[in-house]
């Protein structure tokens, strides 16, 4: 299998690890019902990306389920967060909302489905740091834009839609300043049930 995922390595980098270019998310590590629902949402259009759909579109389930066991397995260390984009007010706006969410509009908790260290939960909920906060905002816009969609009902295009702009730059940024606790593996079961429900979770 690692010699087979040489392919993968010119974006994500090294066995998953993302590159420090913008955009590629890492993959290393990630909990595998994660991957392997995205490889399946590249495969079938739920999700677009030129290169990703190229590459996984004859490949089946099962290949798919090994190649999202493989990674989620490689434990590598995570490069430390990327410079502070946005000033003082921006980042605290982002903490609120990834801490609190804002209940006056319906927004919950980014933490509350993420885990409260926001390094995800088994086997399917991903963690949000270590991202590049381009990614992080591209992706919330992809939900916006139905561009990205997960099994229904989509908890996430739902949050996404209950989001403003300057929501998603002040999650993005401060999210993305964060370092990643030691490991950053995802917790073992959620703390507390969702505040909605995801179609993408068992
Ligand atoms: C040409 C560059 C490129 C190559 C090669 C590539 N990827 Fe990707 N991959 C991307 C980009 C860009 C994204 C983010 C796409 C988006 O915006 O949704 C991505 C996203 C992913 C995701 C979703 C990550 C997440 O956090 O949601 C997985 C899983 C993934 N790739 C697996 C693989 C595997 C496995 C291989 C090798 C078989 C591979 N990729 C090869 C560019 C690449
Ligand atoms: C009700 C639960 C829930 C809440 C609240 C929630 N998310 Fe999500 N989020 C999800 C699920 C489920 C997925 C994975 C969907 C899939 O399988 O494609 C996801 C995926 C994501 C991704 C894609 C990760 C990647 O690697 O591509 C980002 C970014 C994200 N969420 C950001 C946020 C932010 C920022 C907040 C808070 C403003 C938030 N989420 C709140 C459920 C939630």
């Amino acid at each position: 299998m690692a010699r087979r995922m040489q392919a993968c390595i010119p974006c994500h980098g090294r066995e998953g690890r993302a590159t420090a270019e913008g955009y590629f998310p890492r993959i290393a590590g990630k909990p595998a019902g994660y991957l392997f629902n995205q490889l399946v949402h590249f495969r079938d259009g739920r999700r677009v990306n030129a290169a990703m759909g190229y590459l996984v579109q004859h490949l089946s389930d099962d290949y798919l389920r090994e190649i999202a066991e493989w990674f989620s397995r490689q434990e590598l260390p995570y490069p430390p967060p990327a410079a502070v984009r946005g000033d003082a007010a921006l980042l605290a706006r982002g903490e609120r909302l990834v801490r609190e969410g804002d209940p006056a509009r319906r927004l919950p908790a980014c933490a509350a489905c993420h885990g409260e260290a926001l390094t995800g939960v088994q086997p399917a909920m991903p963690g949000l740091l270590g991202l590049p906060p381009d990614y992080i905002a591209a992706q919330i816009g992809a939900w916006r834009s139905k561009q990205r969609r997960a099994a229904g009902p989509d908890c996430m295009a739902e949050v996404a839609l209950r989001m403003t702009g300057e929501d998603v730059a002040a999650a993005a940024a401060w999210l993305s300043a964060q370092p990643v606790p030691s490991g950053g593996r995802a917790a073992a079961v959620p703390a507390a049930p969702l505040p909605l429900r995801c179609g993408s979770l068992p």
